[in-house]
């Protein structure tokens, strides 16, 4: 008798192991699932090239080479089953192990450290797990960019204020499939769970930035040179002065919607103030900001090292003022005269005349952006405060247009606003209000 070979067959993951006297590979199984999910059926075939006579059977389950399963439970995980070959003199057997897939049936996410009390910036990692599962699922996260992911179900990412309420998800998948040779998938078993949580962070301090004050002097920011950073600039000026923020240089992230690193004005602080936008390059963007609450805040976001910005800071003198009109003949000018006004501009002046007395107001020079119904660039005159009765709206060149249009104004009230507003685009030389207080007509 010639001494046993063993040889070993494994189609993916069925492993398959052959006892053979001459019959040498003869016998294969076809369309035996790897995994079978619980309380399900299995059919599974035994076969052979061989030219009869011969038998294939599973001795004690099928005098045939299929073998059927029904309803398959947890406790047959691992159950080898046997199937045999008979030939004249010879004799060959292959077996298939049943696993038994089950779950997952619930998912959870927890998360380390869980006092999410930070200053700056702290990378904390969530942690996936499935319930009752096997085998091990593939797990995948939402709400959340994971940075460096160890293992499918941890993910380690750097938390930031913003993320204060944000929901993770994590959904855990079980999908074991079993590949032929020709690549079209067959027979899969399924299950998925998720788990959720709410992050839950409170700031203590900020990694970097400043309070500032911005006086008439141009002074500037400038980014830290480095990822994964969360910096806060206050800046605040003396009551009634206008900030004015612009960006020099911009360049962080190309990609919007700036998720990687950005820089967000803000009028106000960064809880309760507006948010007036959020850049991550200057071209195109509506970057200069004059917040009207006397304080700006700039917050700047990064997971991702890129060029950096540049901002100057300043207020503009002359823009917002309470002033006195009395018989001379005085003059409001915007920041700039005559040269080019400032983009993205709000200047407030409020003019008040001595009880009983009107305020004339005459335009000796007039130039700025034309539009249709003055909506980019204009200078509004209201009777009494900001938002009164408008005694006149006005854009373009007074050289250019009707004398009329460009005729002096009075107000009824001892006071009046004038308002002057510029966009982005297009600024042009501005304008000279003369004003005087005159008896009421
Ligand atoms: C399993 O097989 C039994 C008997 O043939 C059948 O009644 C049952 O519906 C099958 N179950 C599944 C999940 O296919
Ligand atoms: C096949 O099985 C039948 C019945 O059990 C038996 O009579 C026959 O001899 C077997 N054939 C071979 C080739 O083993
Ligand atoms: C199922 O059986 C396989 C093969 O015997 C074994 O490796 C695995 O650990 C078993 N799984 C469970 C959950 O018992
Ligand atoms: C935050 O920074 C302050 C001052 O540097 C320090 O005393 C405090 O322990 C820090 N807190 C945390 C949670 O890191
Ligand atoms: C956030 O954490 C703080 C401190 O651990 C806790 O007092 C607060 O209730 C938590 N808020 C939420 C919404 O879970
Ligand atoms: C503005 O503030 C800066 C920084 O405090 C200071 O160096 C500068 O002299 C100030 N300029 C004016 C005009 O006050
Ligand atoms: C004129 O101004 C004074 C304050 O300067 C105010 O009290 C008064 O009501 C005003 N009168 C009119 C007619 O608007
Ligand atoms: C208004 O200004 C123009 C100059 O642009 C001047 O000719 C005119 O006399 C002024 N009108 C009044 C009422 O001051």
């Amino acid at each position: 008798m010639s001494s046993p070979v063993f040889y070993s067959l494994c189609i993916i993951t069925v492993i398959a192991s052959t006892f053979l006297v001459q019959a040498v590979g003869a016998l294969r199984l076809k369309k035996c699932p790897s995994y079978v999910m619980e309380k399900s059926n299995v059919s599974c075939t035994c076969l052979t090239k061989m030219k009869k006579p011969h038998n294939v059977t599973w001795p004690g389950h099928s005098q045939s080479g299929s073998l059927f399963l029904t309803n398959v439970q947890r406790s047959d995980n691992g159950t080898q089953y046997t199937c045999l070959l008979t030939a004249d003199g010879s004799k060959e057997e292959v077996v298939y192990t049943l696993r038994v897939a089950y779950g997952p049936y619930d998912g959870q996410v927890s998360i380390s450290p869980s006092h999410l009390v930070r200053n700056g910036t702290q990378p904390v990692t969530l942690t996936c797990t499935a319930e009752d599962t096997y085998p091990t699922p593939s797990y995948e996260w939402s709400g959340v960019s994971c940075e460096n992911q160890v293992s499918d179900d941890a993910c380690t990412f750097s938390l930031y204020p913003k993320d204060n309420g944000r929901e993770v998800t994590c959904t855990a998948e079980s999908v074991t499939l079993s590949r032929k040779p020709s690549y079209t998938f067959h027979n899969s078993v399924r299950g998925t769970a998720s788990g959720t949580i709410n992050l839950n962070v409170t700031l203590l301090r900020p990694d970097c930035g400043e309070d500032l004050v911005a006086n008439s002097s141009e002074q500037f920011i400038t980014s830290p040179g480095h990822s994964n950073q969360y910096c806060v600039w206050h800046i605040t000026a003396s009551p009634g002065q206008q900030i004015w923020v612009d960006s020099l240089e911009m360049e962080l992230e190309t990609r919007d919607p700036c998720n990687r690193a950005s820089v967000s004005f803000y009028d106000g602080d960064e809880k309760n103030g507006k948010l007036l936008g959020k850049f991550c390059k200057r071209l195109g963007n509506y970057v200069p900001i004059m917040p009207a609450s006397g304080m700006a805040t700039i917050v700047f976001v990064s997971t991702w090292g890129g060029s950096g910005f540049r901002l100057i800071y300043k207020t503009l003198p002359g823009c917002v003022e309470s002033l006195t009109a009395d018989s001379s003949i005085q003059t409001i000018e915007p920041p700039g005269y005559p040269e080019k006004y400032l983009t993205n501009m709000v200047c407030v002046w409020q003019i008040t005349a001595p009880a009983g007395k009107s305020i004339r107001l005459n335009f000796t020079d007039f130039q700025i952006e034309k539009s249709r119904s003055c909506k980019w660039d204009y200078v509004h005159i209201y009777d009494g405060e900001r938002g009164g009765q408008l005694l006149g709206e006005y854009c373009g060149n007074k050289d250019h247009q009707s004398k009329a249009k460009f005729k002096p104004v009075t107000s009824f009230m001892n006071k009046t606003t004038v308002v002057f507003k510029s966009d982005v685009l297009y600024p042009a030389r501005g304008f000279s209000l003369q004003y005087t207080a005159t008896d009421t007509v």
